[in-house]
């Protein structure tokens, strides 16, 4: 977020700031090898994964990936925004801060964000002061009964918009808000000859975000209505897939040792009235790898809890699929007898909610692989094992497979051997020691894969231990890598790379290629880097004399004279690195 603070002084906080020190006040550090460890302040661990590396000024945690630079630390821990982690740091070294550099789009869309913040605020209190006025009593005795109590109202902030056309427009107009923030916040909605309140007749339920600030509105319809629930769509400050029901109270709750995700506002709001916590509901969207981030700072384990007809048990597949791209535990939460969770909580409470066990997410995929095939047959089994061996290949404990694998030579009657044959587990990598300990780490589905080379050059290069003008940009293919490895070579170090990224995602993989640091000394920089270096160039090599002899037929005789001796030269030099490699 460029603009705010000048550069030059941004530069020296961020070298002056001891990350080891700032930390200490939250982790108790201890240093082992290059690097500070200490237990994982965003997951729960027993043993420390969470290290920081006091020269680059960074944090990385390799169990659950968080990473970032000393302000994004801050950032997290206090849940502040980058300027305010950026005030906060220079307070505590006694650093005085500048005075705000003017940049007026910055500032256009800061006011903007700020005014859109305020109305959503003000319509909030607005309708939950409505809830207690006599005309909207039908609104509160709905609430009432579905059984929530005025404390919960109260804490969920729980409001009424009256049936009336445009009360809380004319309202918030009254507070000096405009037409276009109105409409801008998605409170009204403006048409050329009229505006009127987007929601009306509703059960309001206002969406707040873990900072507190209030992002937008669920509306749930009197009677048989459509739609049931109504919801802001996407605004300058709300986006439905970001976030999450019930963030802010997530964030008074911790450690947890588990979140629950639920489909519905009210299977949130009943389930915490009744005394269960860390419950949290997406915006009526399918779940996204954003959430399922969110969710991985405050808890251990995700618990599915969606409704048992056929559409919530595609979500739970697909829930648990971003769960695994995610590398976070997930289960699956049954409700008996098709009951929500809402349900569930209100007619059998709390001790009965305490009972249910909840499936492995394996454990709930092999149960379903089963459905509508017939173990009796043949054929059945085989497709049963077939569907296992698939669902397997994901498991990571040893001790889980095993368990799975007993079971499953019972049901199908095919061996251990030939199961594990089947989900096709060879040993990737394993013969190559020096390249095994950087293995690449995990990426989503679907997303290319970095060649290991790559990344292991950019973390040599982030290491700041590359031998000069060894390692060049030319040297990289992927265009992420390569832009890193412009940065790095200016001179710019990696933690103000990583105060430029733009999202989450961005921060996260660059975190975690610079945290491959950890494998590289002043010793082996050198010929890692040599070694990874001759290697790209093998591949290059090796690719070029493919295409040339593919293409080779194709030529006339002239031609083709010239791209033989072209594929000489290629050929002698592959030989040559080759030797150099072996
Ligand atoms: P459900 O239809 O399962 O409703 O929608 P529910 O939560 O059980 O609602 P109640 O108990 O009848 O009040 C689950 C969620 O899907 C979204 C909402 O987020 C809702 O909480 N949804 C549903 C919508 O966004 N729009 C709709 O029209 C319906
Ligand atoms: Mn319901």
């Amino acid at each position: 977020m460029p603009g705010r603070f000048p550069a030059a002084w941004l530069d020296e906080l961020y070298a002056r700031a001891d990350i080891v020190q700032i930390v200490s006040a939250y982790v108790p550090l201890k240093k082992n090898g290059s690097r500070y460890w200490g237990l994982c302040p965003f997951h729960h661990e027993k043993t420390p994964s969470f290290s920081v590396n006091a020269e680059q000024n960074l944090y990385y945690c390799f169990g659950c990936k968080a990473g970032g630079n000393v302000v994004q630390f801050v950032q997290e821990m206090e849940r502040l925004t980058y300027p305010e982690a950026v005030e906060h740091i220079a307070r505590q070294m006694h650093i005085p801060v500048p005075a705000m550099q003017e940049d007026p789009d910055y500032e256009r869309r800061r006011t903007q964000r700020e005014r859109l913040l305020a109305a959503n605020r003000a319509a909030a209190k607005w309708y939950h002061a409505q809830l207690w006025l006599p005309e909207n009593q039908r609104l509160l005795d709905y609430l009432h009964n579905r059984g929530l109590d005025d404390g919960t109202i109260r804490k969920f902030g729980l409001g009424a918009a009256p049936d009336a056309w445009d009360a809380l427009t004319t309202e918030l107009e009254n507070q000096g808000y405009s037409q276009e923030e109105l409409r801008l916040a998605g409170l009204t909605v403006v048409k050329p000859d009229s505006r009127f309140d987007m929601f009306r007749n509703r059960a309001i339920f206002p969406i707040i975000d873990a900072q507190g600030q209030v992002l937008g509105f669920g509306g749930r319809a009197m009677g048989d209505i459509q739609p049931k629930y109504l919801n802001t769509s996407d605004t300058p400050v709300f986006n439905k897939r970001k976030g999450v029901y019930a963030a802010n109270l997530l964030k008074k709750q911790r450690n947890l040792n588990r979140i629950i995700l639920v489909e519905g506002y009210m299977d949130v709001v009943a389930l915490i009235q009744h005394g269960v916590n860390g419950v949290v509901a997406t915006l009526g969207t399918a779940l996204t790898n954003e959430q399922a981030r969110l969710l991985k700072r405050y808890a251990p384990e995700i618990w599915v809890s969606y409704d048992g007809d056929s559409a919530g048990q595609h979500a739970i597949v697909r829930a648990l699929d971003i769960f695994e791209q995610e590398d976070i535990k997930a289960r699956v939460l049954f409700f008996p007898d098709n009951l929500d969770p809402d349900e569930f909580i209100r007619q059998r409470g709390l001790d009965a909610f305490q009972k249910l066990r909840p499936l492995r997410a394996a454990e709930y995929l092999l149960q379903r692989a089963k459905e509508g095939l017939d173990l009796s047959d043949d054929e059945g089994r085989m497709e049963y094992a077939r569907r296992s061996a698939e669902i397997l290949r994901k498991v990571k404990e040893p001790i889980e497979l095993d368990h799975y694998l007993k079971n499953l030579t019972v049901d199908t009657g095919i061996s251990r051997e030939v199961l594990v044959q089947q989900m096709g587990i060879t040993m990737p990598e394993a013969q190559q020691p020096q390249r095994a300990v950087l293995r690449p780490l995990r990426r989503n589905q679907g997303e290319k894969t970095h060649s290991m080379e790559e990344k292991t050059l950019i973390s040599i290069l982030a290491s700041g231990l590359a031998p000069e003008n060894a390692i060049r940009a030319e040297d990289f293919d992927t265009p992420l890598i390569r832009q890193l490895a412009e940065k790095l070579l200016s001179g710019m170090s990696p933690a103000s790379i990583l105060s430029e990224c733009e999202n989450d995602q961005d921060r996260q993989e660059i975190s975690d290629l610079f945290a491959l640091d950890i494998q590289i000394n002043a010793e082996n920089a050198a010929s890692m880097a040599e070694q990874c270096l001759n290697t790209v160039r093998v591949h290059r090599l090796q690719k070029q004399i493919d295409e040339i002899s593919a293409n080779l037929n194709n030529l006339d005789n002239e031609n083709k004279q010239d791209e033989l001796k072209q594929l000489m030269a290629l050929t002698t030099e592959l030989n040559r690195i080759k030797r150099l490699v072996h």
